[in-house]
């Protein structure tokens, strides 16, 4: 769920196509770590078990699982998308913003920039590891560092221009990694935008509870766990791009539970199959043509079903039913160790002295509690109270998008918020030139 995007700015001109590329880039981490002490999850009573842990008023359990720190170092590779404009195509309007209508690369690129989408370390693509002492924040600030040192260098696999100016766009715990990289390496980046994100923490016990957390190899077999599907061509409410309602899977669950005297209409088995586990549990059924099922160690955890997604992501009726169906399809777990360090550990302050915008949904639940604005009588709005965070910044601006939850991306009015977000670079001299 989780990209941090790097935007760079150097080509100029309007409404490019974009060329695209999948490359896996080799980094060195360096970072130092807590060295956490969790029992090994079993099962997903365990999961929950965390949960509570995690959130119990009764002790601060990071602190409780805390042994220690260590110095994590060696080579590891990040899964990366790099994207250009190209003026040679004159198809863009006519595919493109048909089949990639919610992309922010597209309206990056269509600004002339370029990007860099890649998938946080541990995560996806990216190479995988110890979910408790290895993929923690610290790790995955480091990959993005070395990341944007190679893009202002030149080495950057297949792409040997020098990137003169580089600027970091993240979300959700991308926003509070980009804030640590900030913090960090002030130098590295010439401006920052982080959407889904206020300093504001108070909303992550109902977060985590609202998640009800299962094993991800359990709540996605297919995807996570080490299951490969026999039948293929099942359809379900998860499988690419169908929702019939007399799909097999909905038709099962109905036969399945007549026989056992519980009689559901059609509307009500695709319920059961949809918005539950079921729903999630028959994701990844065709995904035998394309990746092989990640087999993720018990430390990587994830939301139970669309109901939780929606309730920690989406702002109803503002999202599209296909699209959360689509996102709860291609979610990606988040490990103990990011839960561990994604609150903690963070400096008070970055000295970064360029612009930063923070851009958060009005009725983003994890970050504001479902209204933004709901600041009493202290005025302005949540994510504006994290300023002081950025003592140096040549510019900071709070951005409230309306009538969207915490995952910007899947709502309706996402390209709004994108045109914001790169209005802000180009005004701060960071378009392109
Ligand atoms: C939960 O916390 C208790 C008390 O610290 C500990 O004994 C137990 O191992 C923890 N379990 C998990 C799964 O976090
Ligand atoms: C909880 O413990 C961690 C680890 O010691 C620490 O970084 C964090 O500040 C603590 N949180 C609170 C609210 O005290
Ligand atoms: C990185 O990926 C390449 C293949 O693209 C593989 O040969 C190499 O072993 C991987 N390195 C690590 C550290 O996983
Ligand atoms: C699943 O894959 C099969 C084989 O490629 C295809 O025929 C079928 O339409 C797919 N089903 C769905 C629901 O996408
Ligand atoms: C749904 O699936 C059924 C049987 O699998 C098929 O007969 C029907 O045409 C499909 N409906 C739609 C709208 O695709
Ligand atoms: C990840 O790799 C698999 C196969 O190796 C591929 O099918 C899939 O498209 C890749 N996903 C991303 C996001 O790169
Ligand atoms: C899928 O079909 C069901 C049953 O007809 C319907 O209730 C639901 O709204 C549809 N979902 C989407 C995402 O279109
Ligand atoms: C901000 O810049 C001033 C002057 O360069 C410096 O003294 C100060 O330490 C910086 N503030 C932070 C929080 O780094
Ligand atoms: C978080 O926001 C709420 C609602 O505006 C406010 O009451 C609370 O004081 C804030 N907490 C912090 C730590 O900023
Ligand atoms: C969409 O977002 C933009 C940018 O925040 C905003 O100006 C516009 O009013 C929004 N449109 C709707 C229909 O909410």
């Amino acid at each position: 769920m989780m990209i941090l995007s790097i935007a760079l700015s150097i080509l100029a001109g309007l409404a490019y196509a974009k060329i695209c590329t999948d490359i896996t880039v080799p980094v060195n981490i360096n970072a130092r770590q807590g060295v956490f002490d969790v029992p090994a999850l079993r099962s997903n009573i365990d999961a929950s078990t965390f949960a509570l842990n995690f959130t119990s008023i009764k002790f601060n359990f990071t602190d409780v699982a805390l042994t220690g720190y260590q110095t994590v170092t060696g080579p590891y590779n990040i899964s990366a998308q790099f994207c250009r404009p190209d003026i040679m195509d004159k198809t863009y309007w006519d595919i493109e913003f048909n089949n990639h209508g919610y992309s922010y690369v597209d309206r990056a690129i269509a600004k002339g920039f370029c990007t860099v989408n890649i998938d946080r370390f541990g995560i996806g693509n990216s190479s995988h590891g110890d979910p408790l002492n290895l993929v923690q924040a610290p790790a995955e600030v480091s990959a993005t560092y070395e990341i944007t040192k190679m893009l202002r260098a030149g080495t950057f696999p297949t792409v040997p221009h020098k990137f003169q100016k580089v600027v970091h766009v993240g979300h959700s715990f991308g926003s509070i990694q980009t804030f640590l990289l900030s913090a960090q390496h002030p130098e590295t980046t010439d401006g920052i935008v982080l959407t889904g994100w206020s300093a504001n923490g108070t909303w992550l016990g109902q977060t985590i509870a609202g998640w009800n957390l299962h094993l991800a190899r359990l709540n996605q077999p297919l995807r996570f766990g080490g299951t490969i599907a026999v039948d293929a061509c099942r359809a379900s409410p998860g499988s690419q791009g169908t929702n019939n309602s007399s799909s097999d899977a909905t038709a099962l669950i109905e036969q399945a539970l007549a026989t056992v005297g519980i009689n559901l209409n059609r509307q009500e088995a695709w319920e059961e199959t949809a918005t539950t586990e079921l729903g999630d549990i028959l994701n990844g059924i065709n995904a035998t043509s394309g990746s092989a099922p990640q087999d993720l160690p018990t430390g990587y955890l994830t939301w139970a079903d669309w109901t939780s997604n929606q309730y920690a992501f989406l702002y109803p009726p503002y999202y599209d039913l296909s699209l959360a169906l689509f996102a709860e399809r291609t979610k990606q777990p988040v490990t103990l160790g990011e839960l561990f360090t994604l609150a903690n550990g963070a400096p008070a302050t970055t000295s970064f002295s360029g612009p930063v915008m923070v851009l958060t949904g009005r009725e983003d639940t994890i970050f504001c509690g479902g209204d933004c604005l709901a600041t009493g009588n202290l005025g302005g709005n949540i994510p504006k109270m994290a300023q002081p965070m950025f003592p140096n910044a040549s510019v900071f601006e709070a951005y409230i998008q309306p009538n969207t939850g915490h995952g910007i991306n899947f709502h309706y009015n996402a390209t709004g918020a994108y045109d914001v977000i790169n209005d802000f670079f180009i005004e701060n001299g960071l378009g392109s030139s």
